[in-house]
């Protein structure tokens, strides 16, 4: 599989697949035509991995709040060789870089051009992708107003420009419908043989512990509320859905808030690894939760 993601962000799913993929409904390899709807897209492990895994999918539809992010999308569908060749251009720039005071300097330079948010597409994604290469930790984060402020991280050499992952997702996401937005909006396309997957912002396992930065929207409790109606709107149109969070119930609280939202569905675990924490004492393994609609899995089954 050549296509993944092209950027990195966290919360991504990349090694949650296979468990992610042994959740899905028993039967799903034998439903047809599916329309797959992730609402809240991200770095897009899943979606990556589901187009290239199930050829029974038929039309797909992607959504993110970030705009900035669905841009990068529209730019690697409709214009990958363009992209190609400014990134290889900022590389190059960046790689001719004598010092780790240019570079920071540079760094600087071209965060305060992508928050100016008043560049064209292109250009745009260009910065997108090199601050996600060059920032600390290469992680995404925006303050109360909206600008990134992800500090310099320092590295002399990183891939700015992947041409392979790029043309393999552009390959990819030629029939996949694109927006930006409320993840509310997605439910109009959904139809037939729908799968929903959610993967909102986790709920913080503590005040501090979390990241939850995305957007400058916050992610609070009342928001994973009005989430999980949602899901009962999903559930009662006739869709199916799954979807991640954090699991506060195996945590010293015994938080329930989960175990009580989502008790009309059905609550499965999965084991995670926590790479973007600042402490490198708290990247162990922790467990997630997956809530589904379906009674029976891929796993279920096969035991
Ligand atoms: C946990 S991340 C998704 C991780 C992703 N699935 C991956 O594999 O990388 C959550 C995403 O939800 C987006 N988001 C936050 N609030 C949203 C909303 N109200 N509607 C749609 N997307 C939202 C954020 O911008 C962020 O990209």
């Amino acid at each position: 599989m050549k296509a993944k993601p092209f950027v990195k962000w966290v919360g991504g799913k990349g090694q949650l697949i296979d468990q992610l993929e042994a959740l899905l409904p028993a039967d799903f390899d034998q439903w047809e035509n599916v329309t797959y709807i992730e609402p809240f897209v991200g770095g897009g492990a899943m979606l990556f991995h589901m187009l290239q895994t199930h050829s029974n999918i038929k039309s797909a539809i992607i959504n993110d709040i970030n705009a900035d992010l669905t841009t990068c999308y529209t730019v690697v569908k409709e214009q990958p060789s363009v992209l190609v060749e400014s990134l290889k251009q900022i590389q190059k720039e960046y790689y001719a870089l004598q010092s780790e005071d240019a570079r920071r300097e540079f760094f600087m330079r071209m965060r305060d051009e992508f928050n100016t948010k008043a560049l064209a597409p292109i250009r745009n994604t260009t910065l997108f992708f090199f601050l996600n290469r060059t920032c600390f930790n290469g992680l995404y984060r925006v303050n109360k107003a909206g600008l990134f402020n992800v500090p310099f991280g320092r590295y002399e050499t990183p891939t700015i420009c992947d041409p392979v992952t790029i043309y393999a997702d552009s390959e990819l996401l030629q029939n996949v419908e694109i927006l930006t937005g409320d993840y509310q909006q997605t439910l109009e396309y959904a139809s037939g043989n729908t799968l929903f997957y959610f993967d909102p912002p986790y709920r913080p396992l503590s005040n501090t512990s979390s990241f939850n930065d995305y957007a400058k929207e916050a992610f609070n409790d009342l928001a994973q509320k009005r989430l999980k109606n949602f899901c009962d709107t999903v559930e009662d149109a006739g869709f199916n859905f799954m979807l991640s969070n954090s699991d506060c119930f195996n945590t010293p609280l015994k938080d329930r808030f989960f175990e009580d939202l989502y008790l009309a569905y059905k609550i499965e675990r999965v084991w995670a690894s926590r790479s973007v924490n600042a402490n490198p004492n708290k990247r162990g393994k922790l467990q997630e939760i997956l809530v589904h609609n379906y009674e029976n899995t891929k796993l279920k089954q096969a035991v």
